[in-house]
Formats: C-alpha cells, sequence, structure tokens
C-alpha cells in the first residue's frame, strides 16, 4: 500500500466499528420519517454503489467503486437489474458523477481497492461520457479521458460548476481541496484548499454548486459547509460551517429546489438527514439500526414530474459501518419520498 496517511484512518474512519459507536450519541427516534422503497438490490455483499446521475429523461445512472463501471438503473420499474453503460479498463472503480452538458456526463475513476480497503493515490483521473449515442448496449455510450489527476490522492465528489464553460468541480478528499476541471479543454486546477477541508480521514467528499455558493461535506470531520464562490470557483467570501454531524460520517448530498441540503450519513450512520437552509438538521429515513438505507452514499432528487420529490439513495450496504455492527448487504439504490413544500 503506498500512502502518505495511514490507510485505514485515511479510509475508513470507522474502520474500527465498535470506537464509531461507542463514540456516537444515539440520536432521538424520529416518529415521521419518510418511506422508503427499494429500486434495485445488487445480491452480493460487497458491492459499492458510490453516487448517482439523473438523466433528463428520469433514468439514473450509478458508479460503483468495486468495480470500474457505470450502469443505468430504471427508477420506474423496480427489481429490474442495471443495464451496463461502459467500462473503465485500468481502473478499479468509478466514483463521483455530474452532468455537464445535456446527457454529456464527467466521472472520476482511480484505484481505491473495496476489496483490500486500500488506495493507490496518483491513479486518479476524470472521464467523459457521452450518453447522446446510447441506445442499451454496453459500449454505445462514447467514454474519453478528459484529464489524469496525477496530484490527486482520492478523488471523490463531482459537480457541475459552470455549463456555459463545461466545467466541473472534484474533490481530493485525500488532499482536502478541490480541482475546477475544464471537460472541453482537458485542463484542471485546485481553486478551493481550506482548512474546512482537510481531516485526518477523508476530506472533502459530496460537494454541490447552488446561486453562486459552493456547498460541500466533510466525512473526517463530519461537517456541512458553504462558501460563496466567484464564476472560476474560488472562494469569494468566508467559510461558513452550517452543521457539525454527531452520527456516522457525512458523505455526498442533494440539493432540492429550496437549497435544503439532504446529506447521506454513511460511516454506520444509516440515515439521510435534512439540513435546512437555516442550518437545522433534521432526520429524514432510515435509522442506525435499520437496513433500509445501510451504508448511504449519495442522494439526487428525480427529474420528472413523476419523482421530482423523490430522492434517490445509493448505498454500500454496510461496508464502512455494518447496521449493528455486523449486518453488510448488497448496495442498492433506494427512493425516499420526501415531503418537500
Ligand atoms: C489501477 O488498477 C488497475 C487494475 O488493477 C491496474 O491495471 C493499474 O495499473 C492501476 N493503476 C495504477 C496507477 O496503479
Ligand atoms: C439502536 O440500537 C441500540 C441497541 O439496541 C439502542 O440502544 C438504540 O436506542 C437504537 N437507536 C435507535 C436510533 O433506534
Amino acid at each position: 500500500m503506498e500512502t502518505m496517511f495511514p490507510l485505514p484512518t485515511l479510509l475508513l474512519p470507522c474502520l474500527s466499528i465498535l470506537s464509531c459507536i461507542i463514540a456516537t450519541p444515539i440520536p432521538t427516534p424520529s416518529t415521521n420519517l419518510a418511506n422508503t422503497r427499494d429500486i434495485y438490490q445488487f445480491p452480493n455483499k460487497g458491492t459499492w454503489v458510490e453516487n448517482l446521475a439523473v438523466r433528463f429523461n428520469g433514468q439514473i445512472i450509478i458508479t460503483r467503486l468495486d468495480v470500474p463501471q457505470i450502469f443505468q438503473v430504471n427508477p420506474f420499474t423496480p427489481g429490474q437489474p442495471p443495464t451496463l453503460i461502459a467500462e473503465f479498463p485500468g481502473y478499479l472503480g468509478t466514483i463521483g458523477i455530474a452532468e455537464v452538458s445535456p446527457e454529456i456526463f464527467a466521472v472520476a475513476v482511480g484505484n481505491y481497492s473495496v476489496a483490500t480497503r486500500s488506495n493507490t493515490p496518483k491513479s486518479y483521473a476524470v472521464w467523459k461520457v457521452d450518453m447522446r449515442s446510447f441506445n442499451g448496449q454496453p459500449g454505445s455510450a462514447k467514454t474519453s479521458k478528459i484529464t489524469d489527476i496525477p496530484e490527486a490522492i482520492l478523488l471523490n465528489g463531482v459537480t457541475l460548476l459552470d455549463g456555459w464553460d463545461a466545467t466541473v468541480l472534484v474533490a481530493d478528499s485525500g488532499l482536502g481541496v478541490v480541482y475546477r476541471v475544464d471537460t472541453k479543454a482537458g485542463t484542471y486546477e485546485i481553486v478551493q484548499d481550506d482548512a474546512t477541508m482537510k481531516a485526518t480521514g477523508l476530506g472533502v467528499n459530496g460537494l454541490r454548486v447552488r446561486n453562486g455558493n459552493f456547498f460541500f461535506t466533510n466525512g473526517g470531520k463530519n461537517t456541512f459547509t458553504k462558501v460563496p464562490i466567484n464564476r472560476d470557483g474560488t472562494a469569494a467570501g468566508a467559510y461558513q460551517t452550517i452543521v457539525t454531524n454527531t452520527v456516522g460520517s457525512f458523505d455526498d448530498f442533494a440539493l432540492d429546489i429550496l437549497g435544503d441540503a439532504f446529506a447521506a450519513q454513511g460511516g454506520g450512520g444509516n440515515q439521510i438527514v435534512k439540513i435546512s437552509r437555516g442550518g437545522v438538521e433534521t432526520e429524514v429515513a432510515g435509522n442506525i439500526n435499520s437496513t433500509a438505507i445501510a451504508g448511504p452514499t449519495s442522494a439526487r432528487f428525480g427529474r420528472t414530474l413523476r419523482d421530482l420529490t423523490t430522492l434517490y439513495v445509493t448505498t454500500n450496504g454496510g461496508l464502512t459501518g455494518p447496521v449493528d455492527g455486523t449486518i453488510v448487504e448488497g448496495g442498492k439504490i433506494v427512493a425516499v419520498d420526501v415531503p418537500i413544500l
């Protein structure tokens, strides 16, 4: 294992599950949690569904940390096995994903081994997937490398910065920085480098841009932070940590139409929590003791009239924090019916 950090700490803030659970104050169970519905669960343990993007037609693209593949999931036909979209030979897994321009997606890929829980710094790159040619057959979507990011330790979340410029922001959880990647020119540079992104374990993880503000989670510090940004992705004001989480470890999150955040509590949290624009954190779905959302990794709202208030959540089945300390299941895609308004 080649690393700058002690790897178990870097990769698994809750490697020792007991220490994690014992250190964690148990929240008061909420009485009005949202319903959850499984869309599809992979049968095997060790399946780590890492992130997702929703296409204009409502179909969901999922990434997998345990294989270098992305799949399409139909949220309207629960139980139907996902369709393979593309493979990325030479990498172990796919991570963050975001739509850059209509039907064109940027995907972070690299070598984090789920099997051995070890990471290979300098193995990361950002690829492009063009879904305009996708006809349901593997390989029909065109893929091409946008750029290697050789100094990256562990790429994680990806989000659109500017659709006109086709730029995305990409989190490096190992270095605790954020890159702006120009998906057309194939260039990149660090635009965010702040203490709020660093951690002993995984730092900056999920990220989103909305109305000139940049929001991100830090998994190791378990914080949700906001900063105003310039059009080039650099900070235009002070970093403001809105919430410090007490359960599990913050992973990726979605913003609803109003700007409230819905964050995955990974690392044994097994919940989705809402962080309101006013900074109030409430439980939305799942439970620390339940497999309903075992090991949530990311979340996105639907894009069709049918599912605008449905939050789709990806999971790793509890690999980073088994439910009740013992239960690990196959990763899945879960729908959470969120009463937004
Ligand atoms: C990443 O893993 C793949 C598959 O094992 C391997 O072919 C490749 O050389 C690795 N890349 C690096 C930079 O270690
Ligand atoms: C989870 O289970 C533990 C052990 O049975 C229990 O003490 C705790 O109250 C439960 N927490 C919730 C939120 O249900």
